[in-house]
């Protein structure tokens, strides 16, 4: 799939989503509010992990509906991390910052592994595998960078 198309996907998922994408809600620090969004990422993934693992039935329209929830939360990442952003329950890593624009692309990379799910999922269970893998691997991929381990 060409990068242009992909990107064009991303927006025609993202438009439905609306205009209330504001990040941090109010009394939430920086910190807690992409944790927040972090957290609603890992629940959304339990969605097209458990029919990957053949614990719940193949169902195209609950994956759509947990990959916007992990667009949804995507979208405002970049401006959650700003510099020198981090406190004592943060386990982001200074190398963020100094690292900007490849962090970035990281979270366009998720993005577009999550549409990629989205589009596997109607073409039937060995590609939702495979899909599911990139997936997983792109959360792998930056926390091993941009995150202390557990
Ligand atoms: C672009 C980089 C990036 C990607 C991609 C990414 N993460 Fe993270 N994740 C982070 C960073 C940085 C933190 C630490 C945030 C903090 O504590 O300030 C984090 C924190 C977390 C946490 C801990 C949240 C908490 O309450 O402290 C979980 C769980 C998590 N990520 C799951 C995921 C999953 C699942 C995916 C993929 C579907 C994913 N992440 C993709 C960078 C990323």
């Amino acid at each position: 799939m060409s990068r242009c198309l992909n990107i064009l996907l991303v927006l025609a998922l993202l438009v439905p989503i609306g205009t209330g994408l504001t990040g941090a809600a109010r009394g939430e620090t920086i910190v807690e509010a992409r944790q927040r969004l972090m957290v609603s990422i890992v629940r959304a993934t339990k969605v097209p992990r458990a029919m990957v693992a053949g614990e719940a039935p193949f169902d195209e329209a609950a994956v759509k509906a947990a990959v916007k929830q992990v667009l949804e939360a995507t979208a405002v990442m970049p401006r959650l991390f700003p510099d020198g952003s981090l406190d004592a329950t943060s386990t982001a890593l200074p190398a963020i910052f100094e690292n900007r624009a490849d962090f970035e692309i990281r979270l366009l990379e998720l993005e577009k592994a999550a549409v990629a799910l989205a589009f596997a999922a109607k073409q039937g269970p060995e590609d939702f595998k495979f899909a599911f893998s990139e997936y997983e691997a792109s959360c792998d991929s930056c926390h091993a960078k941009y995150r202390k381990p557990e």
